[in-house]
């Protein structure tokens, strides 16, 4: 089946680079650049494992000088970064004549409007304007792959927090005064506020179950192939993504409001762009979307804040006035969706050395009101579920819940976490049923070179085995399991836990019709070169790597290429940034546009020796020579049919691995994490520094989801809040990793010498695979709880469900203390 728009076809482009550099020098990476995320001391950088690439546009001092430019050290662009000088949307002035918005909002999680009372709030000091479905002037739905979403609720409301109405006034405050004065009757309906109560009800999303076959599973638990069979279900919480800006708006009108134009905190563009056109009943031509830096996303801003956008630019058109929305961060958690919860159920069958026969797997997620991502969330979990182990024999069934919750959406990993955790769940669980331990067993189930995964794509260029040992050697492993032990032996109420795991992070949009970039490349008579390109600057470094291919193809410095903002007007129907794959894809289009703007200029550069770039240009537009030039990429040799359930949906894998070791205090369930040590293979990496900033921040950010933070929703597990509502809408009662949680001590290093023969210029994707090596530490705090129960007499397996918070450490160290009123398998309630 096919649930996405037909793929594109076109001939495939040459955008690989050689990648080898010349000459390698070896540096710390604290010193080339982005020291900022890169703190002496605590992170190390393996030698020479992190070196720089001359060839990709690294020490450019004396060039610079050349050009009489500042380095890059020194550029304003960076400084403005650090010293929090950078302009995000929300500080962007506020036009003249513009209004603020603030939303009307569901209090019921399934209810229909029975009546809407607006007439105290139209009084209310500064009120501009009042807006509901009635008054959108183009179509009411919304939706990124299937259109199931109004944009206004106009009978039914199907969570708490679905936007009714918005209200414009003249400040923030006055909008959010009105909005609170708008009277909404309701009439209850009954709601589904979990995955187990919709599995009960039979509540799922239309069309959304998908399968994934190899082997024979039935065949093999029948004939008794397996040792042992084991079977049990893993709950895995959400996560809220806490970008540090909340989703924000700007948006105004263009000659008399015959277009509309806005800057939004997005990851998506055109999203925004589509959906302001189809909500106003405006051509696509006639909406322009620009974002110049987003303030953290990390896929919360891929769909969930297109509707903010459309519901923005509805009193906008209708009053022909600007109109700001931004979020305070309460409403934001509560209404824009977070990190799926998933439920797993297995059943697996293995031999007693540890080796896996079969694995039949059944996975739900909570996709919330609406469909959103889910079920590409679900796909990507389904991918992932065999983590980096060999299956002979697997089935994997999925299904996207439908509750009253608001809509759940892309988050770093986009369901791979989820797929991956209930993997290692089970291989957890099969080392304490054989009593061997679990990096045995993981092991000797290692997928290699050759091995076909259970969606039938072929592992090619496997580095596993090489980063796991590496890790296993630096990290010391076998010392600090001892040391641990020790530990452990004369300590009764603190324990020490060690876990080591590995991961592989599959590459590319899993669909095929979004892995198209474009680009735009402009050169100027001084010879600066202005890059725009279809991806978004989040943080994560993406408009640095571009820019360095985009120099290093001219061979000029990187002061020299600018990279303003991203424009639907400049590269038109961007894919979000997104999957992790924006700096190969974008990499790639800018250097298709260099490449054609190189062999226009050859003719000339070939007859003279030009001293610099500059004079260069200035002869090839003497000899009038486009200097400009529309580059694109799509990814060759992708594609995956689920009709059939086998294909290729990645280019490659990322791999990588992860040891930590944590203290528990077994009376209050708090922990630290003592030593966390990450290895990942990023090919030739185009910038180490970035990507050893993006290793420690999905780190910690994975940390936070498998250790500190908890969703609570109004649900049968938390009988005590309003149904639907979400209690944990604020760092003061969701906690988010801080300094505190940082590891002790926590070294990232980079695998030597693997090109990447599939991206540019040899490198690998970063953003999102190392987001689940975080799990180390939730493997690792079980390893510690295993001890304390040790000490209590219990030996067999229990449950742990994610996040280990200290109330599940605490309940899980059965002792004297709790006996009394829990049994030895009690799990706290979670909302899932
Ligand atoms: N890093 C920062 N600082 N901020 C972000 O929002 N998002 C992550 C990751 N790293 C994010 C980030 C997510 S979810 C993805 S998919 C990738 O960046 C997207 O960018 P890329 O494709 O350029 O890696
Ligand atoms: N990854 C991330 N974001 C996405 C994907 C994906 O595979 N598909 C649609 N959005
Ligand atoms: Mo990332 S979840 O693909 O934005």
């Amino acid at each position: 089946m096919k649930s996405f728009e037909e793929e594109i076809t076109t001939s495939p482009t040459s955008s690989h680079g050689s990648g080898a550099a010349e000459e390698r020098i070896v540096e710390s990476a604290s010193d080339c650049g982005e020291s900022g995320e890169v703190e002496e001391g605590i992170v190390e950088l393996v030698s020479d494992s992190g070196e720089l690439r001359p060839d990709l546009g690294y020490l450019l001092e004396a060039s610079d000088d050349e050009l009489g430019i500042p380095p890059l050290a020194a550029s304003p662009a960076r400084k403005e970064l650090v010293t929090g000088e950078a302009e995000y949307t929300d500080d962007v002035p506020m036009p003249p004549n513009g209004l603020h918005a603030a939303l009307i909002l569901s209090k019921k999680p399934h209810a229909c409007i029975l009546a809407i009372d607006d007439s105290v709030a139209k009084s209310s000091p500064g009120f501009a304007g009042i807006f509901f479905a009635k008054h959108v002037p183009g179509i009411n739905m919304v939706g990124p792959v299937v259109v199931d979403e109004e944009l206004f609720a106009s009978v039914v409301v199907t969570c708490v927090g679905q936007v009714i109405g918005v209200v414009v006034a003249d400040t923030h405050e006055n909008a959010k005064l009105a909005a609170r004065k708008v009277q909404i009757q309701y009439k209850e309906l009954p709601a589904v506020l979990s995955i187990e109560e919709a599995i009960a009800a039979n509540s799922f999303h239309p069309e959304t179950e998908r399968f994934l076959r190899k082997g024979d599973v039935d065949h093999c638990f029948s004939s008794k192939q397996c040792d042992k069979v084991i079977e049990g279900e893993v709950q895995v919480g959400g996560q809220e993504h806490f970008y540090l800006e909340p989703n924000s708006t700007l948006v105004w009108t263009v000659d008399g409001g015959n277009e509309v134009h806005m800057i939004s905190s997005t990851q998506a563009p055109k999203k925004h762009q589509q959906y302001v056109a189809r909500v106003l009943g405006l051509p696509m031509s006639k909406v322009v979307c620009k974002i110049k830096r987003v303030g953290g996303g990390f896929g919360g801003k891929e769909t969930r804040s297109a509707f903010l956008a459309a519901v923005a630019a509805t009193p906008s058109y209708l009053l022909n006035r600007p109109v700001k929305l931004t979020l305070d961060r309460d409403i934001d958690m509560m209404i824009t969706g977070q990190r799926h919860s998933f439920l797993g159920k297995y059943k697996v069958g293995f031999m007693k050395d540890g080796k896996i026969r079969a694995l039949d797997l059944e996975i739900f997620n909570n996709g919330g009101n609406s469909l959103d991502l889910s079920l590409a969330v679900l796909e990507r979990a389904m991918f992932h579920s065999d983590n980096v182990y060999e299956i002979p024999n697997v089935r994997v069934k999925g299904k996207v819940c439908f509750t009253n919750l608001p809509s759940n959406t892309a988050f770093r990993g986009f369901g791979g976490p989820q797929g991956m955790l209930i993997a290692e769940n089970w291989i957890q669980r099969i080392s304490m049923e054989l009593k061997i331990s679990p990096e045995v067993i993981r092991e000797v189930n290692f997928q290699r070179d050759g091995s076909v995964l259970h969606y039938g794509q072929k592992i090619e260029n496997c580095t596993l085995e090489r980063l796991w040992n590496q890790l296993k050697t630096s990290s010391d492993f076998l010392t600090v399991q001892q040391a641990a032990k020790l530990f452990n032996t004369d300590n009764r109420w603190k324990k020490r836990g060690v876990a080591i795991i590995p991961t592989k992070f599959g590459i590319s949009f899993t669909a095929k019709f979004m892995n198209q970039a474009g680009a735009l490349v402009h050169v100027y008579t001084d010879g600066t070169v202005l890059v725009t390109h279809g991806g978004v600057e989040m943080g994560q470094g993406l408009h640095t790597k571009v820019a360095q291919v985009a120099a290093s193809s001219f061979d000029i410095p990187l002061s020299s290429v600018f990279i303003s903002e991203t424009s639907t007007d400049k590269v038109p129907n961007a894919s979000p940034t997104a999957a992790s794959a924006s700096s190969d894809i974008y990499g790639a289009a800018v250097l298709d546009a260099c490449e054609q703007i190189k062999a226009r200029m050859e003719p000339i550069s070939s007859k003279h020796n030009f001293v610099s770039f500059a004079e260069l240009v200035s002869a090839c537009y003497m000899e009038r020579i486009d200097l400009s030039a529309h580059g694109f990429y799509k990814t060759p040799d992708i594609g995956f049919d689920w009709g059939a359930g086998k294909g290729n949906p990645f280019r490659y894998f990322t791999y990588g691995a992860a040891l930590a070791e944590v203290e528990i205090d077994t009376l209050t369930g708090d922990f630290h994490t003592r030593q966390a040590d990450v290895i990942l293979d990023l090919g030739l990496p185009l910038n180490p520094a970035i990507d050893v900033g993006q290793i420690e921040g999905a780190f910690i950010q994975g940390l936070g989801w498998v250790a500190l933070e908890e969703l609570k929703w109004g649900d049968a597990a938390h009988k005590w809040l309003p149904a639907g509502c979400l209690y944990t809408c604020g760092p003061g009662s969701y906690k988010i990793p801080s300094m505190d949680d940082v590891p002790l001590k926590f070294s990232i290093s980079l695998l030597k010498d693997a090109p990447n023969p599939k991206a540019i210029h040899s490198s690998k994707a970063v953003g999102e695979p190392p987001f689940f090596l975080a799990s180390a530490v939730f493997f690792a705090i079980k390893d510690a709880i295993i001890a304390a129960r040790e000490d209590a007499g219990l030996s067999g397996w229990f449950p742990l469900d994610n996040p280990a918070t200290p109330e599940r450490i605490r309940m899980a160290c059965v002792d004297e203390f709790t006996k009394p009123f829990i049994n030895s398998d009690f799990h706290p309630k979670l909302s899932v």
